[in-house]
């Protein structure tokens, strides 16, 4: 799902055999997404060497009998890892819902990293064949409407994919859709680094789907929000946390003022609203640790001339600390400032911090022009290797990330 989702920071973890052997030239989520027959997967790399003739003398296939590894090793394997047959399919194709089912009302919660959360309901109308109009209602918690219309399409009964237009954006939606709730990601069409996770329930079905932000730390106050479907009630936020006011109500979203106990235990709280359990509100008394997210990533320069657009790095600060048994508690995202440094000698000597990019005040990244830079040595490009550091506002612990600065992905086909 990250390939399709283009989650292009993801570091795929397979064995050596298929990264060497098929993971070097594309994602090994490209190979995992198909389901092949043997005979098929054998079309496969005969099609593979027809089509790439000088596969064979690259890095990682010249030291070895690529081809004879790739029909006698990978073909079986991937046949049986990856079969065309497969019992689960088969039951899913008997009970496939029809799509209409899909049309409703549909709360939903996301997070866009460097932004915030969001939430809101989105209106599903079902059209011909498997097509929806889609309608998105909602905000971003610092207020800023995430609201607009568009259309989607359902595949084999589950996999949904929208383009929605939000404000001058244009997203696309790719989820999974099953048993009432929708799971995936949005994300801007031109610029697939700016996205959202998101998640939805569909009205009647009942299900907190999120409480945000997801923490609050002991003796103090804070305004939280639950979305999900079917809220009714006064929500319960666990031992040591009170509801002292509750601002908005609705069957989707309900406010709330909350106040954590001095002496509340540090620990994950189970929230509730009526019968509707499963998300967790953290309690914490002190930061621990400032980790940075993404840990690892890539931007890329762009524009200036070129055909392909600057690719940013978007970060937030996640924090941890302790529960009440001294056991790790992942607290959330809170607010940082941020700046870049050299990662290695390599990236001081040649400055890569004053030619790589800018790191601006809320995290986001916006790196350097494409195109040989007369200033560099060698007129090299506006490539660099950076340390993304992360200081808390409020406490100042800092945490470091690492993201390199390189150069354009001129093939960028939908799935990586
Ligand atoms: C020399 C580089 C290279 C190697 C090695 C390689 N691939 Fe590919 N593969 C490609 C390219 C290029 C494409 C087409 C990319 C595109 O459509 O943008 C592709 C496409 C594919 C597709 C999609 C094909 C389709 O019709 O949908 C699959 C599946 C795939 N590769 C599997 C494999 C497997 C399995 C291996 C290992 C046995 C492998 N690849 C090794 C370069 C490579």
């Amino acid at each position: 799902r990250y390939a399709m989702e283009r989650r292009l920071n993801t570091v795929e973890h397979f064995d050596d055999q298929l990264s060497q052997m098929c993971g070097r030239c594309h994602s090994g989520a490209r190979v995992a997404l198909q389901r092949r027959p043997a005979k098929e997967w054998e079309h496969l790399v005969n099609f593979h060497l027809g089509q790439w003739p000088s596969l064979e003398y690259q890095a990682q296939a010249r030291d070895r009998d690529w081809l004879d590894i790739a029909l006698k090793q990978m073909v079986p394997d991937l046949a049986k890892r990856f079969p065309l047959d497969n019992p689960a399919w088969a039951e899913w194709l008997k009970a496939r819902p029809e799509s209409k089912v899909l049309a409703g009302q549909w709360a939903f919660s996301g997070h866009m990293l460097a932004k915030g959360d969001v939430r809101g309901v989105m209106t599903v109308s079902a059209e011909q064949g498997d097509t929806f109009k889609v309608e998105v209602k909602g905000a971003y918690a610092d207020g800023t409407p995430f609201n607009g219309s568009g259309s989607a399409i359902l595949y084999n009964g589950y996999e949904w994919r929208g383009n929605v237009k939000v404000g001058e954006a244009n997203l696309r939606q790719v989820f999974a859709a099953i048993d009432g709730q929708m799971k995936g990601r949005m994300f801007e069409a031109e610029h697939d680094e700016r996205g959202l996770d998101f998640s939805a329930a569909k009205a009647g079905q009942g299900r907190l789907l999120a409480v945000q932000p997801a923490f609050i730390k002991t003796g103090s106050d804070s305004e939280i929000t639950l979305v999900g479907s079917d809220l009714f009630g006064k929500p319960d936020l666990g031992a040591g946390v009170q509801v002292t006011e509750v601002l908005e109500s609705t069957p989707t979203l309900i406010r709330v003022k909350a106040r954590a106990a001095k002496d509340a235990a540090a620990g994950p709280r189970e929230v509730a609203v009526g019968a509707l359990k499963g998300v967790q509100l953290a309690v914490y008394d002190k930061v621990d640790e400032v980790k940075v997210v993404p840990a690892f990533s890539i931007a890329r320069i762009g524009e200036n001339g070129a055909s392909v657009p600057k690719v940013q790095g978007r970060f937030e600060a996640e924090a941890w600390g302790k529960d009440a048994r001294g056991q790790p508690l992942r607290i959330g995202y809170l607010p940082a400032t941020w700046k870049v440094e050299p990662f290695n000698e390599r990236a001081v000597e040649d400055e890569d911090v004053r030619f790589a990019g800018q790191m601006q005040a809320d995290g986001v990244f916006v790196p350097g022009g494409a195109g040989p830079n007369p200033e560099r040595k060698m007129m090299t490009n506006n490539a660099g290797n950076l340390k993304v550091i992360a200081t808390l506002a409020d406490g100042g612990q800092q945490g470091e990330g690492h993201m390199i600065v390189t150069v354009q992905r001129w093939n960028n086909p939908p799935l990586p």
